[in-house]
C-alpha cells in the first residue's frame, strides 16, 4: 500500500560531468523497477543537467534544501517555485546537516515545508535524534517535538506530499547503523505522532524513510521492518552500483 522511496542525497558531492556518469551509470541498473519510487538528490548547480540527463527514466529529482519565501531579496536562496521550474518534484527539508550546520530551527523548517507543499513538491522532512539525545533517554521527545514543530499548521491533505525521514544523527557517516528494532520502533513512534496529529489513515499511508549509514548489506533487513518505507541515502547513493543495489533491494 505504501510504495516504497530510496532517496539519494548526494550533499556537497559532484560536480556536472560526476554527476552525468553517476546517474548514466545507474540507469541501466535500475530500468523497469515501477514499484519503486527511486529519488536523486544534487547540489543545485547540477540540477538541470541532471534534469535532461534522467528524462524519461521514471527517476525523480529532488533539491536538498529550499527557502520559504517565493521569490524577494534573500540573496543566496532558492525557492520552491524556482525548485519545481526546473523540474524537481522533490525537495528534502531539515536534514540534520541543516540544523547542526546552519541552526535550523523545527519553526524554519516548518515554514520550508508549507512553502515546498504550497508550490506542489513533495517534501523529505528529515528528523532524528542526536548520540547525546539518545544516551540521555530523550529519543522520542526530540522526535515527537520535530514532528510536530516541523507539521504545525498542516492538514491532512497537505500529507500527501510529505515523506518523512528518520535519520538517527550518530548514524549519518559514522557506518553504524541503527539496528533493525531501534529504526523500526522510531518509526512505528513516528507513526503514531502523526496519527495524533491528524488521523489514523494519515500516519497510515505517509511513507517513513531510515537514514544513516544505509548500504546494500543492511538495507534488507531494515527495509523488512512493517513502518520502514525505504531509504535516504548519502554515501551509497554516490555511486551506481551500490545505489542501484538499494533499489534493487527495496
Ligand atoms: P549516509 O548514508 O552517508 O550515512 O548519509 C545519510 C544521510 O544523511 C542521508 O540524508
Amino acid at each position: 500500500m505504501r510504495k516504497p522511496v530510496i532517496a539519494g542525497n548526494w550533499k556537497l558531492y559532484k560536480t556536472a560531468p560526476e554527476a552525468l556518469e553517476l546517474v548514466s551509470g545507474l540507469m541501466p541498473l535500475i530500468s523497469g523497477r515501477s514499484n519503486v519510487e527511486v529519488v536523486v538528490a544534487p547540489v543545485f548547480t547540477v540540477i538541470d543537467r541532471v534534469r535532461a540527463a534522467i528524462a524519461g527514466s521514471g527517476i525523480f529529482l529532488a533539491a536538498q534544501d529550499c527557502f520559504w519565501e517565493e521569490e524577494g531579496a534573500f540573496t543566496g536562496e532558492v525557492s520552491p517555485k524556482m525548485l519545481a521550474d526546473v523540474g524537481c518534484s522533490h525537495v528534502i527539508v531539515g536534514h540534520s546537516e541543516r540544523r547542526q550546520f546552519f541552526a535550523e530551527s523545527d519553526a524554519a523548517v516548518n515554514k520550508k515545508i508549507r512553502a515546498a507543499v504550497g508550490a506542489g513538491l513533495t517534501v523529505i522532512f528529515c528528523i532524528g535524534e542526536t548520540l547525546e539525545e539518545r544516551e540521555s533517554g530523550n529519543t522520542f521527545n526530540v522526535l515527537s517535538g520535530q514532528v510536530s514543530g516541523g507539521l504545525e499548521g498542516m492538514v491532512p491533505a497537505d500529507m500527501e506530499k510529505v515523506i518523512v525521514a528518520y535519520e538517527p544523527v550518530w548514524a549519518i557517516g559514522t557506518g553504524r547503523t541503527a539496528s533493525e528494532t531501534q529504526a523500526q520502533e522510531a518509526h512505528a513512534f513516528i507513526r503514531s505522532q502523526v496519527s495524533k496529529l491528524f488521523n489514523a489513515e494519515v500516519a497510515q499511508s505517509v511513507r517513513i524513510l531510515y537514514g544513516g549509514s544505509v548500504k546494500p548489506e543492511n538495507i534488507g533487513g531494515l527495509i523488512a521492518q512493517p513502518d520502514i518505507d525505504g531509504a535516504l541515502v548519502g554515501g551509497a547513493s554516490l555511486k551506481p552500483d551500490s545505489f542501484a543495489a538499494l533499489v534493487n533491494a527495496a
